[in-house]
């Protein structure tokens, strides 16, 4: 008897590469010129230019783009940073990293990002900046933070494409904005970053710290400040052109995944979808997250996918549970409820541009299967 043919696996995620990537690539490669080529400003101005802002630097991950745009707006050990417990870990470690203090403040239940009142109750006379996350590419109620006087860096990496209700692309209100170009990303370089700015002085200090804190006019081994090597190579820098070329087609392809999944998924009782677009807000679609009904256990819905070749996980933990920030700052909890209800039920399921609606469909079986729906 022959085993049992096993199910091809429908991924998490998958990247859309094809022939421009790939012709991008091999000249970057004949031309010898790998790093500190001309790809990274020319990457650099086709960014700046699809979200409308006058300054960008490519840099090495969406971390470095957050680290650098932190100390951009001088925020120095002993601030405090107010930000979002449900994202993911970089964005409370990176204000670690300049001795900064993350005061988390709960979220908003509905768009999953950091609610505006909430945020306000956690400024103190030490807090520096402010540090919202557009999570799952939801655009975060920038303009209700910008209210007090702040320095804001937004963490837009999961959020190329989303669109704020008066038609300002998110990442293009001026304030430092980190993207990233993680594989499972709308436009993915491997690894890789941006960080779009609204300020030529922010552009000189970003660009000399992603780059050993070189100053322009400078020989190689000259430096006249702390930095880092953030850089992102003119390799990386040619698939981004190449991606950018695509992204419009690659947005609506993800944005049509989404429709797909709403009408598969809409009659499953108990389960929560994403939130619809509401009052103009444009999602940027990155990923399908779903809230599962109340009462499942996650662990064993997760393998029962598994076992029917369907991958998904847990998206995302509250990072103030996690236990290096439980151990370093006594985080317990309760202390954030909306997002620690959240962060208990939320799974993600496969997402990406090229999903076929056969495996959508399979995927919501397989999920109605797996929930006893
Ligand atoms: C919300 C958020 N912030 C920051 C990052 C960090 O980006 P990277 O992995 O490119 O350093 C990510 C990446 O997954 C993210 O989703």
């Amino acid at each position: 008897m022959s085993a049992p043919a096993t199910p091809e696996v429908v991924p998490l995620a998958q990247p859309v590469l094809g022939e421009a990537e790939e012709a991008a690539v091999i000249e970057v490669l004949r031309s010898g010129q790998l790093s500190l080529g001309p790809r990274v400003p020319a990457f650099e101005a086709a960014f700046a230019a699809r979200l409308g802002v006058t300054h960008a630097s490519a840099v090495s991950s969406g971390t470095a783009a957050l680290h650098l745009g932190l100390r951009a707006v001088g925020v120095e050990a002993g601030d405090e940073v107010v930000t979002s417990p449900f994202s993911f870990v970089a964005s409370a470690n990176v204000i670690l990293y300049e001795g900064a203090t993350p005061v988390f403040a709960d979220i908003d239940p509905r768009t999953l990002n950091l609610d505006p009142a909430a945020a306000a109750a956690a400024i103190t006379g030490r807090t520096r900046a402010l540090l919202p996350v557009h999570i799952f590419g939801h655009p975060a109620d920038i303009a209700a933070l910008e209210a007090h006087g702040l320095a804001i860096v937004e963490d837009a990496c999961e959020a190329l494409g989303a669109r704020h209700s008066d038609g300002t692309p998110v990442g293009g209100r001026g304030h430092p904005a980190a993207f990233g170009f993680y594989a499972n990303k709308q436009l993915t370089t491997g690894e890789g970053g941006m960080l779009t700015l609204g300020s030529a002085e922010h552009k000189a200090r970003v660009d000399s710290e992603r780059n050993q804190g070189r100053a322009p006019d400078m020989g190689w081994l000259d430096h006249d400040r702390l930095g880092f090597n953030y850089r992102l190579t003119d390799l990386q820098c040619a698939l981004g052109l190449a991606q950018l070329e695509r992204l419009d087609g690659m947005l609506a392809d993800r944005a049509g995944v989404a429709g797909a999944y709403r009408e598969a998924l809409a009659a499953v009782e108990g389960l929560e979808l994403p939130c619809e677009d509401a009052g103009g807000d444009e999602r940027g679609w990155f990923v399908f997250v779903v809230q599962l009904p109340r009462g499942s256990d996650r662990d064993a819905v997760i393998a029962a996918l598994r076992e029917r070749g369907v991958q998904s996980k847990p998206y995302l933990p509250a990072i103030h549970l996690m236990s290096f920030y439980r151990e370093r700052f006594g985080h317990r909890p309760g202390e954030f409820p909306v997002c620690e209800a959240v962060a208990e039920r939320s799974l993600a399921l496969p997402f990406f541009p090229a999903m076929s609606e056969g495996q959508v469909a399979r995927v919501a079986e397989a999920l109605r299967q797996a929930l006893g729906r």
